[in-house]
């Protein structure tokens, strides 16, 4: 990856200001399978794994040996954490350069942290979910992910939030494409290498996986496709048709991030898109999703972060939804 020469802030070069493409959805949200299955809180299923792959990925192996020694020479980590950046023409009333703007003027401010901040700036961006809307659809990556982020020159990682898995179709019985398609071919790539569109593809090993960082794991999850009624993240004891491979997942890293926790080394942030626990009248909490998350903690014996609190501090977790 290519260093910032100086630290001497530049500004991004100038934004799109149309789409390359209509981002509008208005064919997915009108077909058939859509609104067949949007109000019956059902879930899409989740993709496996890669074969092979471990569970976590090492920051080191991402970013330049430069920004490595300074951050282990500081004895901090500083990274950007966000979420629902997907811009979208979202009413008859916003037009397309208004949605545009509105997404370039924080990835403008985030890639002007990068550049000033240097070697001593974040070392990397968490995406917390909802990258494209309103289906994740693949022709839109380059509109709402990669040329608003072309200059974001640190890596960027990622957990799906529930526009990214909805799926649309013209039967009713059958998504036209995979769920979280797109996020999988962006985001969990077998190897690095160019997109169709821009920056290169990620390697993550799932849609939920654990970035190790110095003084830093985050524990990413996916909580599924539901706009309202929350988060999932398992069956919620048979209750959805979801295998319960995230809570395995979870209990085992908590269980082997937790002797670098206990001795100070690394604190541990869950990150999931939908929040927990909510008193926003528009989306709300997750009581499941809480409840499994709780669940994994106790099993494992530890609470992120400060586990000085054990057995039952509030839970500390990066969520965004919308
Ligand atoms: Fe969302």
């Amino acid at each position: 990856m290519p260093q910032a020469a100086d630290c001497t802030p530049t500004k991004p070069s100038p934004d799109e200001n149309a789409f390359q493409v209509n981002n509008t959805s208005d064919a997915y949200y009108n077909s058939p399978y859509y609104t067949m299955h949007k109000n019956q809180n059902q879930v899409q299923p989740i993709p496996q794994p890669r074969m092979g792959a471990l569970p976590y990925l090492e920051l080191s192996n991402f970013i330049p040996q430069g920004l490595l020694d300074s951050t282990n020479a500081a004895g901090r980590i500083s990274f950007h954490a966000v979420g629902d950046t997907g811009a979208a023409k979202v009413s008859p009333r916003q037009t397309a350069a208004t949605a545009i703007a509105q997404e370039a003027a924080v990835a403008d401010a985030m890639v002007q942290d990068v550049q000033t901040g240097g070697d001593n700036g974040p070392s990397f961006f968490f995406h917390l979910g909802d990258v494209v809307y309103n289906f994740g659809e693949a022709q839109y990556y380059y509109d709402q992910f990669y040329e608003p982020y072309r200059e974001y020159d640190r890596p960027i990682f990622a957990i799906p939030g529930n526009h990214d898995g909805m799926a649309y179709g013209s039967s009713s019985s059958a998504p036209q494409v995979p769920t979280l398609a797109a996020f999988l071919a962006n985001f969990c790539s077998a190897a690095p290498g160019p997109s169709p569109d821009a920056r290169s593809v990620m390697t993550q090993p799932a849609v939920y996986f654990t970035l190790d960082a110095p003084y830093v794991s985050i524990i990413g999850l996916y909580s599924n496709v539901l706009d309202t009624g929350g988060g999932i993240i398992s069956s919620q004891g048979g209750h959805f048709p979801l295998v319960d491979d995230q809570l395995t997942f979870l209990t085992e890293e908590l269980q082997r991030l937790k002797p670098e926790r206990r001795v100070g080394k690394r604190a541990i942030l869950i990150a999931v898109h939908h929040p927990p626990l909510s008193v926003d009248a528009k989306t709300g909490g997750s009581g499941g999703l809480m409840q499994d998350i709780d669940s994994c903690c106790n099993k494992a014996g530890l609470w992120p972060d400060s586990d000085a609190l054990w057995p039952r501090p509030p839970l500390s977790a990066l969520h965004t939804h919308c």
